[in-house]
């Protein structure tokens, strides 16, 4: 096994590093050429790992990575990415000065950052801005014409500042009532209508915007989940213009195989009996890494048959119970393919009641990393080791 020897607990995660650059060459294709491919690899991307993530969205055609903090985008840095990379959160103005050091772009969601950023950075510094504008997203954001204005000023009158990009959030792409999501258009263009001199760099689309609004795509998208092979919504699922692939999976061992009688119980508040002879398998996996006690009753594939997670969900193991005897050391797949038989991210999101987007955040980081590329492992990643 290529993982013996990278991690000592046999649960692991991996990312197909194929899909993640088949994702980005397929949302390319359907783009015009000239619009620019912003990788959103925030959240150490979307729990896929950062760098390597970063790595194959630029070999696949990618310019330029988002990321939320400051904090990312130095680690990005800290393993070598050298591609520009833009910060879409808040940032302290205190640190635009490691920021301009770390050709790291910066967000101005306010006519007061600018100001006292401007007091603090350094007199030889260049420091590259994209300004943000909240056209009905609430988050973060320049709310007015006067305040765009303003902060257009403040920037093209200090030479360390230049105004690489603008850019907006919608807060209902993903739906298919585009409603709301006109009026932000019509605001953003209005908005940016009443600058001087458009930037460079303007964007506005996320991943169901991308693909699904050609009228709001300008010089570039910032595209996050469908990178990662996911679908922005259930309800836009059918309509995607491109197919994708899911790069993520999720696998474990398992550790101990034995048989119960009816009657005998399994986990805390042995809340399950079985209800008749049983086999019953335990994986080392359980709600520290993510894997969280809402799932207690979802399956897992052995042997290529969905086997339920029987009894309550441990930190660190929990038990399912198998569709007959098998070795321990037997693979179950948790999130991913085996024989012929799936288990989706989306069908996870669905037992806990939640979007695509947050299952793979929540494996924890305690879950190891593996990256294979044409079926062979190219990369680890255990943050313990
Ligand atoms: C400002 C901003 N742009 C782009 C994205 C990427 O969105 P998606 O993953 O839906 O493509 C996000 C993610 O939430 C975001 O916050």
């Amino acid at each position: 096994m290529e993982e013996q020897g990278f991690f000592y607990r046999d649960t692991w995660a991996e990312v197909d590093m194929d899909h993640i650059g088949a994702n980005v060459e397929a949302i390319r294709c359907h783009l015009p050429e000239d619009v620019e491919f912003i990788a959103v690899v925030k959240a150490n991307a979307y729990g896929h790992g950062d760098s390597q993530v970063a790595e194959a969205a630029l070999k696949a055609g990618a310019s330029m990575l988002a990321v939320a903090f400051m904090d990312e985008a130095l680690a990005l840095r800290k393993k070598g990415i050298t591609a520009s990379v833009l910060v879409l959160g808040a940032s302290r103005p205190e640190d635009v000065n490691i920021a301009a050091e770390e050709g790291i772009i910066l967000t101005v969601f306010q006519e007061d950052w600018l100001v006292k950023a401007r007091e603090v950075l350094k007199a030889d510094a260049l420091l590259l801005l994209h300004i943000k504008i909240d056209t009905g997203m609430g988050r973060i954001g320049i709310r007015t014409v006067r305040e765009l204005k303003a902060a257009e000023q403040l920037i093209n009158e200090d030479e360390r500042l230049q105004l690489h990009g603008i850019y907006t959030h919608y807060a209902t792409a993903d739906e298919r009532d585009d409603t709301y999501f006109t009026k932000q258009l019509a605001l953003f263009k209005e908005m940016i209508g009443a600058l001087d001199k458009l930037p460079p760099v303007v964007h506005s689309s996320n991943s169901a915007a991308a693909l699904m609004h050609a009228d709001a795509r300008f010089n570039a998208v910032r595209v996050g989940i469908a990178m990662y092979g996911l679908a922005p919504s259930m309800e836009i699922a059918p309509e995607l213009p491109v197919e994708l692939k899911e790069a993520f999976s999720l696998h474990s061992r398992l550790v101990h195989v034995k048989k119960l009688e009816k009657g005998e119980k399994v986990s805390y508040g042995a809340t399950y009996e079985a209800p008749e002879e049983i086999w019953v398998g335990t994986l080392p996996i359980g709600y520290a890494d993510g894997w969280i006690r809402k799932l207690q009753g979802q399956e897992v594939l052995v042997d290529g048959k969905r086997s339920p997670i029987i009894g309550r969900i441990c930190m660190d193991q929990c038990m399912i119970r198998l569709p007959q005897e098998v070795p321990v050391g037997t693979i179950a797949t948790l999130i991913g393919h085996q024989d012929g038989e799936t288990i989706s991210i989306n069908e996870i999101a669905k037992k806990l009641e939640t979007i695509n987007y947050e299952v793979p955040c929540i494996i924890s980081s305690r879950v190891p990393r593996l990256y294979r590329q044409d079926g062979e492992v190219v990369g680890l990643n255990n943050s313990l080791l």
